[in-house]
């Protein structure tokens, strides 16, 4: 039995998505987490993430371990003990801590994987709740926006709490990808933007009011096919994500070269301080950018068309 779950990037809303404000997210199909679930060669449960370099059985892994988490709560609320003995296989080309959902694919992928195999498959509802419970096990209060659209995989309309909302562009559109190669301390940044929210609130629901606004402009302006305007609103989105102390001199300054090698305007993308920054660029000019990004230090680009 085999399932896999794409990358994901926030292209707009990030932070204020925690506050009930909306945000817009792609899914990035050039990288994805792959499961493969097979019987068991003995009586025992095995998983193997080369990745990670993890060859276990499930018994000799803490039942807080990420991976061995997701296959407890599936098997203990199917109700099934004891399990059937399998083999799972995990592999990701997803890079981790830098705001492209690994952890949320991961889990999707062994959450189809292994209800396909139980004879027992989820929804895509079933799944993306499911994704939430472990998400909130690990990031603490993380708003939903990464298992929704790596369990859809379509372009999502995210607001805390409400029914998924899926979109389409009007017109396809080019991002370069920048990964600046430091870990985004998200959680601590999502904490921090907490604290300056708890010492001011006026304040900072205001900036999140600002980035809301961004973010409705920026559907309609997708959806209409007018992307070159993004550009515009993905340079106010990183002004106002830099007020919440959450952009870095490293995603200022790539930000800063996306731009001047051609991009039509670039944000940071997810958690911040480290992580991917985001580049809207003609289809034309995406090597030359990625180029230019690569060359002053980026540690990886993807260019990947949203539709
Ligand atoms: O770093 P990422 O892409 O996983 O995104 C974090 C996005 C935040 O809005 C900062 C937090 C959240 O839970 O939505």
């Amino acid at each position: 039995m085999k399932a896999s779950a794409p990358g994901k990037i926030i292209l707009f809303g990030e932070h204020a998505v925690v506050y009930g404000r909306p945000a817009l997210a792609v899914p990035v199909i050039q990288v994805h987490a792959d499961v493969e679930i097979a019987p068991s060669h003995d009586d025992r449960i095995w998983i193997d993430a080369p990745g990670i370099s993890l060859l276990s059985t499930l018994d000799a892994l803490p039942a807080e371990h990420p991976i061995a988490s997701i296959i407890h709560n599936l098997l203990s609320s199917f109700g099934i003990s004891p399990p059937p003995p399998f083999e799972i296989r995990i592999t990701s080309s997803i890079p981790v801590a830098s705001g492209l959902g690994s952890g949320a694919a991961v889990t999707v992928a062994i959450l189809r994987a292994l209800s396909a195999y139980l004879d027992r498959p989820l929804s895509n509802e079933q799944v993306n709740q499911f994704a939430y419970e472990i998400e909130k096990l690990h990031h603490g209060t993380p708003s939903g926006i990464d298992n929704t659209v790596v369990t859809y995989a379509q372009p999502v309309y995210f607001v805390r709490g409400q029914p998924v909302e899926t979109f389409r562009a009007g017109t396809p559109f080019t991002l370069v990808i920048a990964d600046t190669g430091i870990p985004a301390p998200t959680r601590e940044s999502v904490g921090d933007v907490r604290k300056l929210w708890e010492a001011d609130k006026d304040r900072y629901e205001k900036v999140f009011d600002e980035i809301g606004g961004i973010v409705e402009e920026a559907r309609e302006t997708i959806e209409k096919g007018k992307t070159k305007e993004l550009g515009r609103l993905m340079d106010a989105n990183h002004v106002l994500l830099q007020r919440l102390t959450v952009s870095s001199t490293e995603l200022d300054r790539l930000t800063e070269i996306a731009r001047k090698s051609g991009a039509d305007g670039a944000k940071l993308s997810g958690g911040g301080r480290g992580g991917n920054l985001i580049a809207l660029v003609e289809t034309d000019k995406a090597a030359q950018v990625s180029e230019s990004l690569l060359a002053a230090g980026a540690k990886r680009t993807i260019i990947t068309e949203i539709k």
